[in-house]
């Protein structure tokens, strides 16, 4: 249950991780009239020169004592997917509303045991699938739940890039630490879009094969820039930098799931994003975009249906909303707008891919 924080005063959050998205979240918290008010890093450093740019804000030695601070209402937390599970169990624990990264978990099994906490929990746990407030999400679930799509009866899922390994040789390439590459990395965004813009229903089987390519040796790696700090020579790479499968869901229902870290792509050759086909209409989007297409029949012609949308960026306007479904969740007017369980199914298809790329061959979901 959540406990309901006062309207009257904005809500004060603290962040556990200052690297790249701690920015972001602090920046997008800001936007969303929330009081930044305390940081935490396992380097001190890192949460120091965040602080800088938020006048007021507390830096803690640590998670725990950030856990600890009873003047914040909230706490994000914006760390290495292996840490996120022990992390959120202990703010949970400590009563505090949650504001989890994505991936929630390593694996469905970590995705489970968070559930377990969060529901003997006071505080309300959101899971940060911010890809789900973009403008071109909204609308395209508008359509979709207008009925202008029809029946869907299949999806494509698909983000590529030519070189975009991120922190090669730290965490995101360890899989102790990241639970895997670009499919735990970047296909649990599009993954857990198509299942929230289409409701397909169960996920049955999946088949899938992953590759491993490139960034091996670490210096024959070429890249114009990289997220997560640069290469750390020496570092695991032990993930793949390619996935690619086929979900198939109960009632007929495929999608088509390709996510790669890096490739040899010529410029121009793919559009990434989601594309869903329906017998009514089809339509694709980008995850952090403003505008849908929607291709359809009407008055006996075939028509292209681009709705308006307001005119801030995609990236911009999904982060800020994010944010502010989060404060009316803590404020208990509305559900988080992503939860731990609608988190697991996504995992549940990302683990059964895993596992159909080990095993050579389809398995159950
Ligand atoms: N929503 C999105 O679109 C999006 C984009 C990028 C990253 N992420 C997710 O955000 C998380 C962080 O990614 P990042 O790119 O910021 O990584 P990063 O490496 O840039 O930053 C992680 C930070 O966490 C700190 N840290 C590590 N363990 C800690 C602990 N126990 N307590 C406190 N601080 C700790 C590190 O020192 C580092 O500063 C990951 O789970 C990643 O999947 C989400």
């Amino acid at each position: 249950m959540a406990t309901t924080t006062s309207t009257a005063s904005p809500l004060r959050l603290g962040i556990i991780g200052s690297g790249g998205i701690g920015a972001i979240h602090a920046d997008a918290a800001t936007r969303a009239g929330w009081t930044v008010a305390a940081f935490a890093d396992a380097e001190p450093a890192r949460a120091e020169r965040l602080a800088a740019s938020h006048p007021g804000a507390k830096v803690h030695r640590d998670a725990a004592a950030l856990l600890a601070d009873s003047s914040l209402a909230a706490v994000s937390i914006a760390t290495p997917n292996a840490t996120h599970r022990p992390l959120a169990e202990q703010a949970l624990a400590a009563g505090r509303h949650v504001l989890l990264e994505k991936p929630a978990g390593l694996d469905a099994a970590e995705c489970d045991a968070i559930e377990r906490i969060a529901a003997r929990s006071r505080g309300i746990l959101q899971i940060g699938l911010v890809c789900r407030s973009s403008p071109a999400s909204r609308v395209a679930r508008s359509l979709v739940e207008a009925g202008r799509l029809g029946s869907i009866y299949q999806a494509r899922a698909s983000l590529h890039r030519r070189r975009g390994i991120p922190g090669l040789g730290g965490w995101f390439t360890t899989r102790s630490m990241s639970g895997g590459g670009p499919l735990i990395d970047l296909g649990v965004h599009v993954i857990d879009l198509v299942m929230h813009v289409a409701s397909p229903g169960r996920a049955l089987r999946a088949s899938g094969v992953v590759y491993a390519h490139f960034g091996r040796p670490l210096d024959d790696y070429r890249f114009h820039d990289m997220w997560g700090g640069p290469p750390r020579p020496g570092g695991p790479f032990d993930v793949e930098d390619h996935a690619t499968a086929l979900v198939r869901f109960e009632g007929g229902f495929s999608l088509e799931v390709n996510v790669v870290w890096a490739s040899n792509l010529p410029e121009g050759a793919l559009r990434d994003g989601i594309v869903l086909f329906g017998d009514r209409g089809g339509l694709s989007f980008e995850p952090l975009g403003r505008e849908v297409t929607l291709a359809t029949e009407e008055d006996g012609h075939l028509v292209d249906v681009k709705p308006i949308t307001p005119p801030e960026e995609g990236g911009q306007a999904a982060w800020r909303r994010q944010y502010e479904g989060f404060a009316a969740a803590v404020r208990g007017e509305a559900p988080p707008l992503a939860t731990i369980g609608e988190c697991r199914r996504v995992q549940q298809v990302i683990d059964a891919i895993y596992r159909s790329a080990q095993e050579g061959r389809e398995v159950e979901v």
